[in-house]
């Protein structure tokens, strides 16, 4: 019977085969330990001299790193082992022997690893932080359409910029110009004037040049959209999916949070509501913590955001930015209209910005002068324009960048090692 490692607990005592790779060996005259991984887990092989065909012993004692093969055996219970469980092998059969696999148990530096990213994916490390980030995909699905969200899925290819024309990945359309989509947002706005409440989830892409441990040219941004909604509903939609994220990765990823070593008393605080300041606060509390380069109206690096989370255990809002530091669509706060209604989520431990967010403007006449200042000339942006014109109603949304989320939950170092093939400022291979 072919079975996979992660149910052989439903066979105890049954003679299985597996189809895995060799993750380890280890022998010594009559008896060898190999160690087998086939992605859904791993279960340690016994191979006894005595108890198998001469052939089979030789075929034990020469498997390499990573040879592939189906081993058969049968499945036996033993508390110590990781799994619980254990096999008898009775048989090995070879598909391939592996030579010279190079990533050893030995330290490899970063740039080697990511050069053998199409391998590393294996090691035990990436595989838990891989699964962790398919558990808040699936979170992600599970909230919003529990709560009442449609997904809908903007285009990627794009005749406009959404957000700053700054970081756009252009291409041909044939013979016009197109961009690659840093944002769904305008066509998600669209989306919630026919659906209410929808959802996007996929890849963004943003040439900006920096080179930190935060920023991918690609990543995955999840992108709700209320109509009826505004500034105050956002953050609430916005602390509760949060919440929940860590809650379903806390409920359903012990072993990978294990595996990767991660604190999770600090993930256990982490429950709505999240405190909210003020940009306003925000400036003076950084003046205060000694940063003198900072004034109003500047928007904040990464050192700023570090300071102001660093007094939070939980994610907080920034909220209410100066107008002139953020994008054209975001709504005035109508008591004074140098701030609009928008807030950046920062999680704790200096992960920085997980979230953007705002309302939306939703009046015809201030869209149309924000167009005339922000020289959106191009026609690419007429449709935009007709949202506010036929039937227009308060709104407003988030995006969630899922990389920067998942740095957090897991409390990683850096960004590349949460998207299986990361596009860096000096990296497109493998
Ligand atoms: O703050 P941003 O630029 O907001 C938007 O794009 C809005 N249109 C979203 C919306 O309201 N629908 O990006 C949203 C989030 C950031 O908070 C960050 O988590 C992530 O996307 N992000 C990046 N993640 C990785 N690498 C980058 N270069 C990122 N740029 C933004
Ligand atoms: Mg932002």
């Amino acid at each position: 019977m072919n079975v996979r490692i992660s149910e052989v607990k439903n066979h105890l005592g049954d003679e299985v085969t597996i189809g895995a790779w060799l993750a380890n060996k280890r022998s010594s005259g009559k008896i060898a330990f190999l160690e087998l991984r086939d992605g859904t887990g791993f279960i340690q092989g016994v191979v006894l001299k005595n108890e198998i065909s001469e052939e089979n012993w030789e075929t034990a004692k020469e498997l390499t790193q990573e040879s592939s093969l189906y081993v058969t055996g049968s499945v036996r219970e033993d508390k110590r082992a990781p799994s619980g469980f254990e096999l008898t092998v009775t048989d090995l059969e070879i598909i391939q022997m592996a030579h010279d696999y190079p990533i050893t148990p030995k330290e490899h530096g970063v740039e080697f690893l990511m050069d053998h990213r199409h391998l590393w994916l294996r090691s035990s490390r990436q595989h838990a932080i891989l699964r962790i980030r398919n558990e808040v995909i699936k979170a992600t699905y599970d909230f919003f359409n529990d709560h009442g969200f449609i997904k809908v899925d903007p285009p990627i290819l794009t005749g406009s910029s959404a957000e700053g024309t700054t970081d756009l990945f252009h291409t041909k359309y044939f013979d016009r110009d197109a961009y690659l989509s840093q944002s769904g947002q305008l066509y998600m706005e669209a989306a919630a004037m026919a659906f209410g409440k929808v959802f996007s989830f996929g890849p963004a892409f943003r040439a900006e040049k920096s080179k930190t441990r935060r920023h991918l040219i690609e990543f995955w941004m999840i992108e709700p959209e209320m109509a009826f909604c505004d500034h105050e509903e956002n953050l609430k939609v916005q602390e509760n999916y949060v919440s929940y994220l860590v809650q379903r990765v806390l409920n359903h990823c012990q072993p990978e949070l294990k595996a990767i070593g991660r604190d999770t008393t600090r993930l256990e605080k982490i429950k709505a509501p999240f405190p909210r300041i003020s940009y306003d606060e925000a400036i003076d509390f950084l003046k205060k913590e000694g940063f003198d380069d900072i004034e109003w109206g500047d928007d904040f690096g990464s050192p700023h955001e570090t300071a102001i989370a660093e007094h939070f255990d939980v994610p907080v809002f920034v909220t209410k930015y100066p107008t002139k530091v953020k994008a054209f669509y975001m709504k005035p706060d109508p008591e004074r209209d140098d701030v609009v209604l928008c807030a950046d989520l920062l999680a704790p431990e200096g992960y920085g910005e997980i979230i953007g967010g705002s309302q939306r403007i939703d009046d015809l006449d201030l869209m149309k002068k924000r167009y005339e200042a922000f020289h959106l000339t191009d026609p690419a942006y007429q449709w935009y324009l007709e949202l506010r014109q036929y039937g227009t109603v308060p709104h407003s949304g988030f995006g969630l960048g899922l990389e920067r989320a998942i740095a957090w939950i897991c409390g990683l170092d850096h960004i590349r090692e949460t998207i299986p093939f990361p596009r860096l400022l000096n990296r497109i291979y493998p």
